[in-house]
């Protein structure tokens, strides 16, 4: 029986595709598995992009190769709804293949700590325009649980179109698997792989330094200065039963950049809101639950900077997007900022509408038994990265 196959080019960029697909997504979770302190956690993260970025452009290939060259008729006797549903499984495989990657790439977009991605460190890929909007943090956790849920949607997907073949191969016994294999297209897929890692080792081989891990990484674009909660203070002031109290975070680190150029400066800050202390474990608790921080399902608030003026000496207008208990808000934040060689000071204090943010639920929302209004302030004292 004469057997109708796919072209070389087709069979090698299938296969090229298919046995990358795997080791990446494994890579990925071991790369978020890491300490960010540790140099191994950069090196694969740089790894992961851009054997992602490649798959990307090995899917493009695909997809205009397919135009080119449309696939070779399924075997006559083959059943309507098995070529149906397996023409619906190769579209979802090339929606799917494609969403993956380009999720990665909103990932390292909109992260709060910027890493570029460089191509196997020759290929600077820009992130993609999304600096600018409000809901960053937001598109980030999205991006980040579509990611990682893909992964493991595909690898469902991958089982299913494995078995499938099987049977074909040992039940039907169609020959059906003989269409994407040829002695040219197996050894172009073994090339590109044996090209893709010689090309990874580039990033695996390099030299590490210690300043090489996660945090520090923006310094490869920007130098920043770096704070954190063991010598710098986040604090703030609410009204309770008519009686004022403070508190303050006890986990929380800021980076920041005021560049010259201030289209070039940052300010972004992650604070854990589990770490909220006001020195009475009582209140402590009822801070942290569903009704108020939620820190179960909202354990990081942020603040990402989206433009920075100077409003007088050492002092700025800090505009940026706050995320707090899973709700941006844009706020304006005056800052007194002054570099001093590889140090920095910052301070700044801001008054926030805690009903904003949807903090205080239930019997919380009347500001009966506590204000509305909580005045915040920090004193930074930043380092060089
Ligand atoms: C088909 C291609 C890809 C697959 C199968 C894949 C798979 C994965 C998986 C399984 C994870 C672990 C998720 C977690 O446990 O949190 C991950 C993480 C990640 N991926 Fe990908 N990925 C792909 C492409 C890309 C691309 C193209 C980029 C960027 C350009 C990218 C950027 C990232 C980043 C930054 C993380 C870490 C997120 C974190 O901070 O935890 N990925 N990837």
């Amino acid at each position: 029986m004469s057997i109708n196959k796919y072209t070389h080019t087709a069979i090698a960029l299938h296969w090229w595709i298919a046995l990358l697909f795997i080791p990446l997504g494994v890579m990925g979770l071991i790369m978020a598995g890491l300490s960010p302190n540790d140099p191994l956690k950069f090196k694969l993260y740089q790894l992961h992009k851009s054997i992602g970025i490649v798959i990307l452009c090995a899917m493009i290939s695909r997809l205009v190769w397919r135009v080119i060259k449309a696939p070779p008729p399924l075997p006559i006797g083959q059943p309507q709804w098995s070529k149906r549903w397996s023409g619906r499984l190769h579209r979802l495989f090339y929606l799917l293949l494609f969403i993956l990657p380009l999720s990665g790439w909103v990932i390292v977009s909109t992260a709060s700590i910027d890493v570029p991605t460089v191509v196997f460190n020759i290929v600077p890929v820009p992130h993609l325009p999304l600096q600018e909007i409000a809901d960053q943090v937001v598109i980030y956790d999205r991006a980040h649980s579509l990611h990682k849920f893909l992964f493991f949607f595909t690898i469902g997907l991958v089982l299913l179109h494995v078995a499938a073949s099987l049977w074909h191969q040992f039940i039907v016994k169609d020959q059906l698997l003989k269409r994407i294999f040829s002695l040219a297209g197996v050894l172009g897929a073994l090339l590109a792989i044996a090209i893709t890692i010689a090309l990874g080792s580039r990033i695996m081989g390099g030299v590490t330094t210690e300043r090489e891990s996660l945090p520090a990484i923006r310094q490869i674009t920007h130098p920043h200065w770096y704070a954190e909660a063991s010598n710098s203070s986040l604090q703030f002031r609410g009204i309770q039963e008519g009686e004022p109290f403070t508190g303050h975070f006890a986990s929380f680190s800021a980076h920041i950049a005021i560049e010259d150029d201030l289209s070039q400066s940052f300010v972004r800050a992650t604070i854990n809101t589990d770490s909220v202390n006001t020195g009475d474990t009582e209140r402590d608790e009822t801070i942290k639950n569903a009704d108020w921080f939620d820190v179960q399902r909202h354990p990081i608030a942020r603040f990402q900077s989206t433009k920075i003026t100077a409003v007088g000496d050492d002092m700025y207008q800090v505009t940026g997007s706050l995320h707090l208990r899973g709700i941006n808000r844009t706020i304006v934040l005056p800052m007194h900022y002054i570099k001093n060689g590889d140090t920095a000071r910052s301070q700044a204090q801001i008054t926030l509408n805690r009903h904003d943010f949807g903090v205080g639920q239930g019997v919380w929302v009347s500001d009966e038994w506590v204000g509305a209004e909580v005045e915040v302030w920090f004193t930074l004292n930043l380092t060089r990265r």
